[in-house]
């Protein structure tokens, strides 16, 4: 996939964050930041990336990073480019699930707002940071063999979701953050590609990972027999289908990509009722 340069991963400590650290590092990356609110989740990642890397240069670090929090982004932007010099890829997959399922009439007004703080104020932070810190960065070349490819300064792969495209019912304070996730995403694309900066929105349907398993404690009649009726290709997805995307995103291979929504649903979205 011609993985060579420095990747920071959000929400790196667990699901499909942690599983893009290990490709990452299994395809060759140079260096990796794992950014999480759970630090000591980020540094098993940490040692998991080492021991999977191939780049006999790889280095890796933990931070804690709150997506939420101003601050946090900064501090977590700025240790990433003092580290590691550049930030080749940026997979934002820090994130939250439900509390529970709720029509639009009893949904929490708090729910919506942690909702909001989490996806939206992250992914703002994160995708305004570390687009600022890209354009300063120096062009590479994307494909020296075929040189009409231009070039890169990096590439940003952001996690909306399944929800980001179609309404997902009693789930309304994640579906409009996950909603205004794309929004984003698409925005900076058609900015940042001027600055030889892409940006796409990974779109997973029912991922297996703890925020799922969570969201089957507190969402009513939710089990993963009753999810499988709804996936065409029979099985829930696996962080590293999501991964395999990123990787993808990431990767000099989708130099001419940008502003995608991309669906990694087992052909959920086939099944929607017209
Ligand atoms: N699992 C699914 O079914 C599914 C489906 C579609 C989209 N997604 C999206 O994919 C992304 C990753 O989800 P996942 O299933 O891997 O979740 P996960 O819960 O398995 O992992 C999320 C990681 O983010 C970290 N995190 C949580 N809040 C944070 C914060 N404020 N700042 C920094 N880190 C934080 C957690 O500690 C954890 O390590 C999320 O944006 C999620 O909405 C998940």
């Amino acid at each position: 996939m011609d993985i060579t340069g420095n990747a920071f991963v959000t929400g790196g400590g667990d699901g499909i964050g942690k599983a893009s650290c290990l490709v990452l590092a299994k395809e060759g990356a140079k260096g990796i930041l794992v950014a999480d609110i759970n630090l000591k989740a980020a540094e098993e990642t940490v040692a998991e990336a080492t021991a999977a890397s191939t780049n006999p240069s790889f280095r890796a670090e933990a931070i804690y990073l709150d997506v939420s929090d101003e601050d946090s982004v900064k501090k977590a932007v700025a240790r990433m480019v003092e580290s590691f010099g550049r930030i080749d890829y940026c997979v934002h997959c820090a994130g939250t699930g439900i509390t529970g399922s709720r029509p639009v009439d009893e949904a929490k007004f708090d729910d919506l707002k942690g909702s909001l703080a989490i996806h939206v104020h992250g992914t703002f932070l994160i995708t305004s940071l570390v687009s600022a810190a890209m354009k300063k960065q120096d062009l590479a070349t994307v494909d020296s063999a075929h040189p009409e490819r231009g070039g890169t300064r990096g590439s940003i792969v952001i996690l909306g979701s399944y929800a980001s495209l179609f309404p997902v019912r009693y789930m309304v304070p994640y579906t409009a953050a996950k909603h205004a996730v794309l929004a984003i995403a698409k925005t900076a694309a058609m900015e940042s590609a001027a600055h030889n900066v892409r940006v796409n929105c990974i779109c997973p349907g029912w991922t297996d990972t703890p925020m799922l398993r969570h969201s089957m404690e507190v969402y009513e009649g939710m089990t993963a027999d009753s999810l499988l009726e709804t996936i065409p290709i029979n099985r829930l997805c696996s962080s590293y289908d999501v991964a395999d995307a990123a990787l993808f995103f990431c990767s000099p291979r989708s130099s001419y990509v940008t502003g995608l929504a991309y669906l990694v649903d087992g052909g959920m979205a086939l099944t929607m009722k017209t």
